[in-house]
């Protein structure tokens, strides 16, 4: 058996820099025509002359026959000039502008502290139609991790497009059911990625068996019933969601480290981690608009025109890939899918 699939996009993927880059940019480059490249590198990428220069580098790492276009994006900072705004609009290869809340993940420290500081940076982006991508977790340490995003979309969110109604927004890698509900019902333009993590996983997960440092990722793993909540989103044909792997390599020692790096990496196996999920979900009919045609349409981008396949075909997930000096160990190492990707 076969699924045959318009070629999909990624909509949210870390790619890092140098040699990590080298590693894992070619698996996202196999399964996806294009992906949104996120901008926390040390240092972050804040301006258009940076991405452009990441995204050289990135081509660089793959053949030069490889069609593969990644869609950069700016980190905002609570100084992102409006001119940065506008150079970033006439710039095809800028894809929009990253939030991240100071502190809410991995190389977010130069994030925004006070959305209040980035009203000139929305204004321009409203005004100019450039997206703004959003890490959606409050930072505020009295706030269980777990209520993190909820409480993130009441007391910023809401409030933000009170503010900015014509922004167009992406919340990214959503976890919850009050986010999914939230995107389902709230006014245009708004949409989100889903990871396939929070798909197949519950916070379970994260401990069973003992303390499992690769199933940890920011936003964390949830319960169930925000598993079942997205799994429905994600599979109920609604064009605001889409598929966005967040895959976010960090080498093994750092993640079977006494504080383990946030991130799982998924860019090996992205699309057969989808299907086990939406087969599960006896959905894999919906797979393809969720993978292929919803982004683009929210991005106003051309669908692709290429297609791939899926076999059913089980395999195992290799237990560890090279990467730096340690390794890289894909998310579910060891475990087996039913679907392998094939070229056509
Ligand atoms: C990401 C990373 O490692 O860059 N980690 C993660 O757990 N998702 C950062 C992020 O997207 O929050
Ligand atoms: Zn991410």
């Amino acid at each position: 058996m076969e699924l045959i699939l318009t070629q999909p996009d990624d909509w949210h993927v870390h790619l890092r820099d140098g040699a990590a880059m080298q590693a894992v940019t070619p698996h996202t480059a196999r399964q996806f025509k294009r992906a949104v490249i996120m901008p926390n590198l040390k240092p972050p990428v804040t301006t258009v002359m940076m991405a452009l220069q990441y995204r050289e580098r990135i081509l660089g790492s793959l053949p030069s026959t490889c069609a593969f276009e990644p869609l950069m994006t700016l980190y905002l900072t609570d100084n992102t000039s409006a001119h940065e705004v506008s150079l970033a609009a006439q710039t095809p290869e800028i894809i929009g502008f990253k939030l991240y809340p100071a502190g809410a993940t991995t190389n977010s420290d130069l994030g925004v502290s006070d959305l209040g500081k980035c009203r000139t940076a929305l204004e321009a982006m409203q005004r100019l139609g450039v997206p703004l991508l959003i890490h959606g977790e409050v930072t505020d340490k009295t706030v269980d991790i777990f209520d993190r995003e909820a409480i993130f979309i009441e007391r910023i969110l809401i409030p933000l497009r009170k503010d900015f109604p014509a922004l167009k927004i992406v919340l990214e890698h959503i976890t919850t059911r009050q986010a999914a509900q939230y995107v389902s019902e709230a006014a245009d333009p708004i949409a989100a990625t889903i990871t396939p993590q929070h798909l197949l996983y519950n916070r379970n997960a994260i401990f069973s068996g003992g303390l499992r440092p690769h199933w940890y990722c920011l936003p964390v793993l949830k319960r169930e019933e925000h598993r079942l909540a997205l799994l429905a989103a994600a599979t109920g044909g609604n064009t605001r969601f889409f598929l966005g792997t967040d895959t976010a390599p960090h080498a093994r020692a750092l993640k079977e480290h006494a504080s383990a790096c946030a991130g799982c990496f998924t860019g090996l196996h992205a699309l057969e981690l989808y299907a086990h999920a939406f087969e599960q979900a006896q959905a894999l009919d919906k797979l393809e608009a969720f993978a292929s045609f919803h982004g683009p349409d929210f991005y106003g981008l051309p669908r692709n025109r290429g297609i791939v396949t899926l076999k059913r075909q089980a395999w195992t997930i290799p237990e560890e890939l090279p990467f730096l000096e340690s390794g890289l160990v894909p998310l579910a190492a060891g475990e087996t899918l039913n679907w392998r990707f094939s070229v056509s």
